[in-house]
This record gives C-alpha cells, structure tokens and sequence, in this order.
C-alpha cells in the first residue's frame, strides 16, 4: 500500500509547484495519474521498465496491451520513432495537439520493452490539455499513459474516478476537475497512404476525411469477427460497468419508441424480482419509467455532451448498485461512431427490435 497524493490543479490558477511535484516523482520512475483532454491517463517515464511494471499492476492490466506514449513536442516524437510518412505528419499538424493517436515504427532500445508489449511500433500523441502539456514539458520525458482506471471499468473523466480505482496503488493524483472529450483518443496508423482507424476516439473520421480521403475504420463492436484484432487491447472487456449491460438498437423503420415500450417491460420484469434497474437514456426519449435510476445523457442531436457524459454515467450506475441497465444506442455519426463503440463493448447483451 502506498499513500496517493491528490494536487488540487485548478487549470486557472498557478500549478507550477504541485505539477513540478508531480513531475520529479515520474522522473524519479513513480506513477501519477493527470488529465487530458479525453480521459484521465496513468502516467510512468516511459523509458523505466520498473516504472512501466507499476502501472500495469496498478490497473490489473494484461501484459500484451501496448501503452500509448504522451510527448510535449515534435522533436521528442523524432526520438522515438523510426520515420514519419508523409500522411501522419500531415495528421499531427492537424490534430495535435489533440486526441488522437498515431501508431509508429519505434526505435529499437529506446522505450521500456513492456511499453509496446513486443511490437515494433508505439502509439504516440501530444495531448491538448494544459496541465497534462506542463506535467509532460516539466518532466522532459517520454510519459506512458493508459486510462487510469482499473482494467475492464469505465475510463475516468474525473480525479474522483481515479482515487475510486486506484487509490493507495499509484504516487500521486493530478486533479484537474472534469476532463473535456470524456471518451479516449482515436487510434489510427498510416498504411499506404490510408487511414486505418484502430479505435475510433476523440478525432472522427469524417475530420479525418478532411485531411485523406482514404480513412478505413478497422475495428469490430465485438471481437470474433476479425481474427486477431489490430489492436492489442481491443480484444479485452472494457468500459463495463458492474450490472449486465444490454443496448438496446432500434431498426431503420421501427418506431422509436418501441425500444421504450420494450425496455420498461424488462425493467418491471427485473423489478418484480426484487433487482435494482437502470436505463441510460437522451432527454427526448425520457418516459416515465418504473426503473430506480434513469440518467440522460444530454440531447442525442448534441453527443459530444453524451461522450463527455457517457463513463460517469456508467460509474453512476455501479454506485448505485444497478443489477441490470438498458442504454439505448447512438446513431454512428461524428462522435456518435466512438459512443456506440464503447457502449457495444461495455455491453453483456445487444437488442436489435
Ligand atoms: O485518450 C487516450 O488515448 C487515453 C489518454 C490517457 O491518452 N489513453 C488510453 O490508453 O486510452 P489505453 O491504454 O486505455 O488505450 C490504448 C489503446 C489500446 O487499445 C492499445 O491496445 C492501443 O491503444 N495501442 C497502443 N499501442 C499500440 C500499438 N503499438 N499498436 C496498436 N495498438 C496500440
Ligand atoms: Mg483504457
């Protein structure tokens, strides 16, 4: 057990102490966790095995999912990878700083091998936040980072998440209120002058089509359709909440509200049996539902407050005890792509009516 250090980081104020604090203990090879502008990441100096060790024990996270690398400038990414076509520079001065993540050939000997988890590429991005930017400039190395919950949970978009997970089990929390994005980086790697997106994030591809037209998403809502997934860590449960999680799509011509009627059926059906029910929902669809909880998620013609919404609305659930949670789905457009994907993977069960 080790005693976790909460800076307050009020991005208004002066946080060159507490984040100078934060960044000798990174340099000094411990784990602390900062905000970024999508989800709160664990960070580590990415070029310490024993420091890199520490975050996968502290997440409980399976030793062949690679680390995504968090750099302040262009000249540290230079350092790290092998060359950089054309294309992924044309996305890093789109979109850095910012979320998305460009995976490339690493140097050999340069990052702690358990980093890339025996591949010969990284995934490397220069985050937008201003305390994860000072924290990474202060510290002057190369930060490993994967979202700062324990495996398989919700990401944290708030400190408070963190603590929940992993408190007593890093060095130090930065806390720098909500994050913004609220859903990860998008994951993409430049082949043949294509975009193949590994993980839709943060950057959609329709901003991605502004820059190629080529842009191939390459993921599956459910792994076993695609022999081994791209992406190492895509193959894992994630994002699951402790209730069974059943999202609910409805088809093209099918009325709407048929999801309503038939969710609240299950709802009385659970309720009858004694189990404590939730439904995540968007403020035009709410009804008067029989089940304990019911959380929206914005205005489903606004998802960037639903992603931003999204994993606390999950953590809501748990702490609340909810057995079983209905969420209706999301149309893939825009950020909307990246909600239904992590809903479908947090999913136990997926109803089409
Ligand atoms: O927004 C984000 O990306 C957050 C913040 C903290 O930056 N980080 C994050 O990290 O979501 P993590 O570890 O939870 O997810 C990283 C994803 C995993 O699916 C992993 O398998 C994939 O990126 N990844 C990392 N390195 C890779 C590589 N070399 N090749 C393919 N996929 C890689
Ligand atoms: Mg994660």
């Amino acid at each position: 057990m080790m005693n976790t250090k909460v800076w307050k980081c009020n991005t208004e104020q002066h946080n060159e102490q507490p984040l100078q604090e934060a960044a000798n203990i990174l340099v000094d090879g411990g784990t602390v966790a900062f905000p970024t502008e999508t989800v709160y990441g664990l960070g580590a100096d990415a070029t310490n095995e024993a420091a890199v060790k520490h975050i996968f024990a502290a997440k409980g996270r399976p030793s062949d999912n690679p680390l995504i690398v968090h750099v302040a400038t262009m000249e540290q990414v230079q350092q790290l990878v092998m060359d950089i076509p054309p294309l992924a520079m044309e996305l890093m001065h789109t979109f850095w700083p910012g979320p998305l993540t460009i995976i490339l050939p690493v140097k050999k000997g340069v990052l702690a091998p358990t980093v890339t988890a025996g591949l010969d590429t990284v995934g490397v991005r220069i985050p937008q936040h201003p305390l994860a930017l000072s924290l990474l400039s202060l510290s002057g190395i190369p930060i490993a980072a994967p979202s700062a919950n324990l495996s398989g949970k919700p990401s944290p978009t708030k400190a408070e998440h963190v603590w929940h997970d992993l408190n007593h089990k890093v060095n130090g929390i930065v806390d720098g209120g909500e994050t913004g994005v609220g859903l990860e980086s998008t994951v993409v790697q430049v082949m043949c002058d294509q975009i193949h997106i590994l993980r839709p994030g943060g950057i959609t591809l329709e901003q991605l089509q502004n820059v190629c037209h080529s842009v191939i998403p390459t993921y599956n809502e459910k792994e076993g359709v695609s022999d081994t997934p791209r992406s190492p860590g895509m193959k894992y449960t994630h994002y699951a909440p402790q209730g069974q999680l059943t999202v609910v799509q409805v088809q093209g011509q099918s009325n709407p509200t048929a999801a309503h009627h038939w969710i609240e059926q299950q709802v009385q059906a659970a309720n009858e049996q004694g189990r404590k029910t939730g439904v995540l929902t968007y403020d035009e669809d709410r009804w008067e539902s029989q089940a304990h909880i019911m959380l929206s998620l914005g205005s489903k013609y606004e998802l960037e407050q639903a992603a931003h919404t999204l994993y606390s609305a999950l953590r809501m659930m748990d702490e609340s005890n909810v057995e079983f949670i209905w969420a209706q789905d999301c149309d893939m457009e825009g950020i909307g792509t990246a909600i239904k994907n992590r809903l479908h993977k947090a999913a136990d069960v997926v109803m089409t009516l």
